[in-house]
């Protein structure tokens, strides 16, 4: 089977690749990415000789129509997993323009180009699929009990979670429409290795060790359900193999934390393993919260438990140590990601707060 994986180059893109390569001997990769400043072809440099010859990379936008139909044409596509989107809340409220562009208009022109090149090579329905992978932010926000299960309105508050609900809806008219074949996922926050430093935990790591203030939004007291990134890919995995055609599958750690419980935990870490002092919780700052900040996330995950047999498997403690370690052992990736582009948007995001 030849997939195509789209945003490979990007956080959960290229912790998907290592992961399916690994794991699929049977399977080659079609990666593409445009290389935005979230996506970092370095991220893919570790796949091993053996495995190199079962991907190849293409630098293309989703947002592109001819490019996306010609990437149809040369290569014989019998699956799409979606993961290319602009990604970042933050920058959704100051520049909302790129979030709609792509992760509405390209999950459209990724969805026509595969009905089309699939209705024409004549491998339509049981042997393609498309996955979507979309998030928990989709639903909105919970008050302090309850949990978002698949059947939960759809309530997104961001230009970013409104643009990937928007997507989501397309991608089931496909379905609805056409009968193509499709999956959406739906996962809470992943952490772990190549997370542009830009997120909550890469930007602690990185701002701690410069000794630099951590800006925490608000009380801080916002719950997340954190899940480590290769229990994500594994997820997407068997949503990809084994999820029932139109099937929308939650996807969570069933472990909800507080943002300030996260950086404190990531401080503390940090300090140990380095022996600096200098690293504490004095670096805290409390800023003007995020617009629009969603209160609490929790994930029932129990259909793709009860379906498909996932459940997580690295524990919070072990995936925070492994996450810290490889940002320490990585500082060389990080200085080289964040270019001078980061420093105008960290400037512009934390000066406005
Ligand atoms: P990321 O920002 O690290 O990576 C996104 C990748 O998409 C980058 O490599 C970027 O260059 C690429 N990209 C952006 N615009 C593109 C375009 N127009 N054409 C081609 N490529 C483009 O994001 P991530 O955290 O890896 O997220 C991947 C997917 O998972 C996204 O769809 C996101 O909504 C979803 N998701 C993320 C999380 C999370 O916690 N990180 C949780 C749930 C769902
Ligand atoms: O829930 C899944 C989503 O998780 C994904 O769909 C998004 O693509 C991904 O970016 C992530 O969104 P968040 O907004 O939750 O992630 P972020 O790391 O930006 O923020 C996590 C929490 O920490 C959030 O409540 C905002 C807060 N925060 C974040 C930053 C960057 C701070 O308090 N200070 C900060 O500097």
């Amino acid at each position: 089977m030849n997939v195509l994986v789209t945003g490979v180059a990007g956080f959960i893109g290229s912790n998907f690749v290592y992961y399916y390569l690994s794991n699929h001997p049977d399977i080659s990769v079609i990666g593409l990415d445009n290389l935005s400043y979230a996506g970092n072809l370095d991220n893919l440099s570790f796949i091993p000789r053996e495995q190199k010859e079962r991907f190849s990379f293409i630098k293309a936008d989703i947002t592109d129509t001819d490019q996306i139909q010609m990437v149809f044409e040369e290569y014989p596509v019998d699956g799409v997993i979606n993961m290319a989107a602009e990604t970042h809340v933050d920058r959704s409220i100051h520049d909302p323009h790129p979030f709609l562009k792509t992760n509405i208009l390209g999950t459209f022109v990724l969805l026509e180009a595969a009905r089309r090149s699939w209705l024409k090579k004549g491998i339509w329905k049981k042997e393609v699929k498309f996955l979507q992978v979309s998030t928990d932010e989709v639903y909105g926000s919970l008050g302090p009990t309850g949990f978002f299960t698949e059947t939960s309105p759809l309530d997104p508050h961001s230009p970013y979670s409104a643009s990937k609900a928007s997507a989501d809806h397309i991608v089931r008219a496909y379905h609805d429409t056409y009968g193509l074949p499709v999956n959406i996922t739906r996962c809470s926050n992943n952490y772990g290795p190549y997370q542009f430093p830009e997120k909550l935990i890469p930007l602690t790591v990185n701002n701690a060790l410069h000794h630099l203030q951590i800006p925490v939004y608000g009380d801080g007291k916002q719950v997340r359900d954190w899940l480590y990134v290769e229990d994500h890919c594994r997820a997407i995995d068997l949503v990809f193999g084994k999820g029932l055609s139109g099937g929308l599958y939650n996807i969570g750690g069933n472990n909800e934390q507080e943002n300030i419980t996260i950086v404190k935990l990531v401080l503390s870490r940090l300090k140990d393993l380095t022996g600096d002092k200098r690293i504490n919780d004095d670096l805290i700052t409390f800023v003007k919260d995020r617009a629009g900040h969603d209160r609490r996330y929790a994930i029932d995950a129990s259909k793709i438990r009860r379906e498909l047999g996932w459940r997580h498997i690295v524990l919070f403690e072990e995936g925070i140590d492994r996450t810290v370690r490889w940002y320490l052992d990585h500082q060389d990736w990080t200085a080289k990601v964040i270019s001078g582009e980061y420093f105008d948007f960290y400037k512009k995001i934390y000066q406005l707060n």
